[in-house]
């Protein structure tokens, strides 16, 4: 991991800032056990870490940042903390929507939303109403989300448009496939720069299995309600210090 002074925002290249940021945030339920406390504090504790990097990601100049908060595998869970769960977003922006539309960040979700619960449904969509004219970063919550159910979907849909005689089978590539995606509004950002996961673990756990094909990977054993300002821009510092050939060749040796 990068060996950087904390806090040292000089030497963050603001022209090298990865646009679309995404994470795993996992490792609550440890950061819970670890202090005796049910599994549902670590979640709690988590969803302020989402306040703090929303707004360190935002004032570093980051496009997107994208946050895995609900698999489509975690309703495996128990009830209890499934239901917690889904009481985050409305938690959350009950109490950060004015801190959003201050910062000029714009909420989005994607994953299979009418699943959800109601009261989940209504306090994202409220959200995304009232955030719907700020012009910052988008910040993009995978809810119910999972990779290999938003790929079912897109070919679904593709095949529907062939069979439909909209578009024909020597219309479908891959700015095709990206564009019917759940990222797909969002243009030339929906391909992340950079995917964190925090707390050690070394999985991909079905998270944007497609829009990752060229993402940078850092994972961290910081557990997500310790994540922090300093952490993040550490590892902002050693995205900067990759090198992205995307297959081809450094321009050094072309
Ligand atoms: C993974 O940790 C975390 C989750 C499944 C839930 C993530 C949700 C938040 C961080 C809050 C989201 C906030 C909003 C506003 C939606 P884990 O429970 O798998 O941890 P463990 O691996 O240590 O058990």
């Amino acid at each position: 991991m990068a060996k950087s002074s904390l806090n040292n925002d000089l030497s963050i290249d603001p022209l090298n800032i990865p646009q679309h940021v995404a994470i795993i945030m996992d490792g609550n339920g440890r950061w819970a056990k670890k202090r005796h406390l049910p599994r549902v504090a670590g979640h709690r504790q988590g969803m302020q870490t989402v306040k703090t990097i929303t707004k360190v990601a935002s004032d570093l100049g980051v496009k997107v940042l994208t946050l895995y908060a609900f698999s489509t595998e975690n309703w495996k869970r128990p009830a209890d903390e499934v239901k917690f769960i889904m009481n985050l977003p409305v938690a959350f922006f009950s109490s950060f929507v004015p801190d959003l539309i201050k910062n000029n960040v714009k909420v989005r979700v994607m994953g299979i939303l009418d699943q959800l619960p109601k009261k989940t449904q209504e306090a994202v969509n409220n959200a995304i109403e009232e955030t719907k004219n700020c012009t910052g970063m988008v910040l993009n919550f995978a809810l119910n989300y999972g990779g290999r159910s938003e790929i079912e979907l897109a070919v679904k849909d593709i095949v529907k448009e062939v069979e439909a005689e909209k578009i024909s089978s020597a219309d479908v590539n891959e700015d095709l496939i990206s564009d019917h995606l759940m990222t797909g509004s969002l243009g030339s950002l929906r391909d992340p720069d950079l995917l964190i996961r925090t707390s050690g673990e070394l999985r991909i756990s079905n998270f944007l299995l497609w829009q990752i094909a060229y993402s940078e990977f850092i994972f961290t054993d910081t557990l997500w309600p310790d994540f922090n300002e300093n952490i993040f821009k550490e590892l902002i510092l050693e995205y900067q210090k990759r090198d992205r050939r995307f297959g081809g060749l450094d321009k050094k040796d072309s």
